[in-house]
């Protein structure tokens, strides 16, 4: 029986650069999730079409997947396909909605953010392109959000996810596949399943942190089921609601334990993690981190190693925050190169016209054309093969690539909780600023352009702003920009990239040292924060 349930809005359910997060609590309030989901089907007019959904398994998954569940029967959806008990890893659910040229999915995830009671959760909606839904459709949804009176579900019990094959949900049908298979089939007809093989076989090591997340199930059947890396490769590999406490971010302060073995004397010879929903991607060697801006320069630079790309590749694009040592990649071998505002939801409409194969952000995320989100293991396995196939080192890999390319040295610092009006101040008071700056010299940098960053989409034509960019003269970079992800308050993201001609050995704080006192400086971060510094260093 389908029930219509009366409701109120809620004012918050905008979605940000990834979909809709916010803290588990609020998430769990009274219609808050049926609200958003409504909304959705509000706007994309489901009746007879076919969705995929899965989440990361975090705290509310289940929970949540029921309500969707019943809610697309009693609106009218013709199939759902759901990964057993509830899971998909991101890059594995744009998988099967271009497979089965679906009509959208829905994953269940806040991305590497904590789970738990006390975390947040989040839904990403995607359309039949694979990747997330543009701003118009969001802003579309908004709008429902704000004028919902009701909601419609199917009063039933709820559906068991453990058990692979088909049932009826009133109407609908319901298909529970498995969430790896059709993934592991994707990786095995991009890269080169045996010279990876071999790799192990000749006593390669490596350390895979899934830190509690969706990618543990996945990263054990690939790494050590079928390529042969040594059981015990993949740590933290059971998915659990909280994540078992960890922050399920992989980058040097929040993987550390995996860190602190690649660091130690008996490292083994490659290292990663990946986060929550396995789309991010950290990558290790011996002593050595390969720095995600860098990561994305070097998988370019290397396509013609992997099977699937080696007839050439489109072009690549990079979020516009993302250091410039793809740009010089792009340069060198004539290829197509994009700037776009941070979320991958820009690289879609690149892909789609056959303009960039590759695409990645500063914020642990590569990918390419094979799905329409960033994809964790991909990059993994991108290392891997390039490994097996030139038999060098992650370190040397990274080194000879500074000497071709030159060095971008670069991090970026996080200034958290900074209360939401006084975040949009400072922004609005660095953009009336931006005119005056131009052609200042500032300690051993000229200012070439301080500019608000406008991205003309090629395909759609569309216009979007995305913070604001300092470019030096000498090619180093500073950029600010206000998160889209955060569950409360605001983060105000400060990017800093020095480029380095000569001096390849050095470390990144030390480099943009400059830089951040030039940012603290001209966006007057601690006398409108009262923060003297950041948060977090990634
Ligand atoms: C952050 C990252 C961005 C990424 C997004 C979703 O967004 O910076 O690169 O696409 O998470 O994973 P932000 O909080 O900066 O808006
Ligand atoms: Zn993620």
């Amino acid at each position: 029986m389908i029930d219509i349930v009366k409701t109120t809005p809620y004012d918050d359910q905008k979605m940000g650069t990834a979909g809709l997060r916010r803290k588990s609590q609020v998430v769990s309030q009274p219609n808050y999730f049926e609200n958003f989901v409504q909304s959705i089907f509000n706007v994309i007019n489901p009746t007879g079409k076919t969705y995929v959904i899965g989440g990361d398994g975090r705290f509310y998954n289940e929970i949540a997947i029921q309500k969707l569940i019943k809610m697309a029967a009693a609106n009218g959806v013709k199939k759902l396909i759901v990964g057993q008990n509830g899971y998909l890893s991101t890059p594995a659910s744009s998988n099967i909605i271009l497979k089965n040229h679906t009509d959208g999915g829905f994953v269940l995830t806040a991305s590497h953010n904590p789970g738990g009671p006390n975390g947040d959760f989040g839904i990403k909606f995607a359309t039949e392109t694979g990747g997330q839904c543009s701003n118009t459709i969001s802003n579309k949804i908004f709008e429902q959000t704000q004028n919902i009176t009701e909601y419609k579900i199917l009063r039933i019990d709820d559906i068991k996810l453990d058990t692979l094959g088909i049932q009826k949900i009133g109407d609908m049908t319901l298909e529970v596949i498995d969430p790896i298979k059709d993934y592991v089939l994707m990786m095995q007809n991009i890269f080169d399943f045996s010279a990876i093989k071999k790799l192990f076989a000749n006593g390669f090591t490596m350390c895979f942190d899934a830190m509690n997340a969706v990618t543990g199930p996945y990263a054990i059947e690939i790494f050590e089921n079928i390529l042969g890396a040594t059981r015990g490769s993949v740590r933290n590999s059971t998915p659990k609601p909280d994540f078992g406490g960890l922050h399920p971010d992989p980058n040097l302060v929040y993987a550390k334990d995996l860190v602190d073995i690649m660091f130690s004397d008996n490292a083994p010879d490659f290292g990663a993690a990946n986060d929550g929903d396995g789309d991010r991607n950290m990558i290790l060697g011996k002593k050595f981190f390969v720095s995600p801006s860098d990561n994305l320069a070097i998988l370019t630079d290397n396509y013609a190693l992997i099977p699937g790309y080696k007839n050439g590749i489109y072009g690549v694009a990079k979020s516009m925050a993302t250091s410039t040592a793809v740009a010089r990649v792009a340069e060198a071998h004539k290829i197509g190169y994009y700037e776009v505002p941070t979320g991958w939801k820009y690289f879609v409409n690149l892909m789609d016209s056959k303009r960039i194969t590759f695409c990645g952000e500063e914020s642990f995320g590569a990918g390419s054309s094979h799905i329409r989100e960033k994809d964790g293991i991909w990059a993994v396995l991108f290392w891997l093969n390039i490994l097996a196939v030139t038999g060098k080192s992650v370190e040397q890999i990274t080194r000879e690539h500074w000497q071709k390319y030159n060095r971008s040295y670069y991090l970026r610092f996080d200034f958290d909780g900074i209360p939401t009006d006084i975040a949009n101040d400072l922004m609005q008071n660095l953009e009336q600023k931006l005119p005056s700056l131009n052609n200042t010299i500032h300690g051993s940098f000229k200012i070439r352009l301080a500019e608000v960053f406008t991205y003309n989409d090629p395909v759609d034509n569309s216009s979007t702003t995305n913070g604001i960019r300092i470019l030096m003269e000498d090619g180093s970079r500073i950029v600010f920009r206000l998160s889209g992800t955060s569950s409360s308050g605001a983060t105000l993201r400060v990017y800093l990239e020095k480029l380095e001609k000569n001096n390849l050995n050095a470390t990144p704080r030390d480099m943009v040292d400059e830089l951040l006192k030039i940012a603290m400086e001209i966006a007057e971060i601690e006398k409108r924060t009262g923060k003297k510094q950041a948060d977090i260093i990634t």
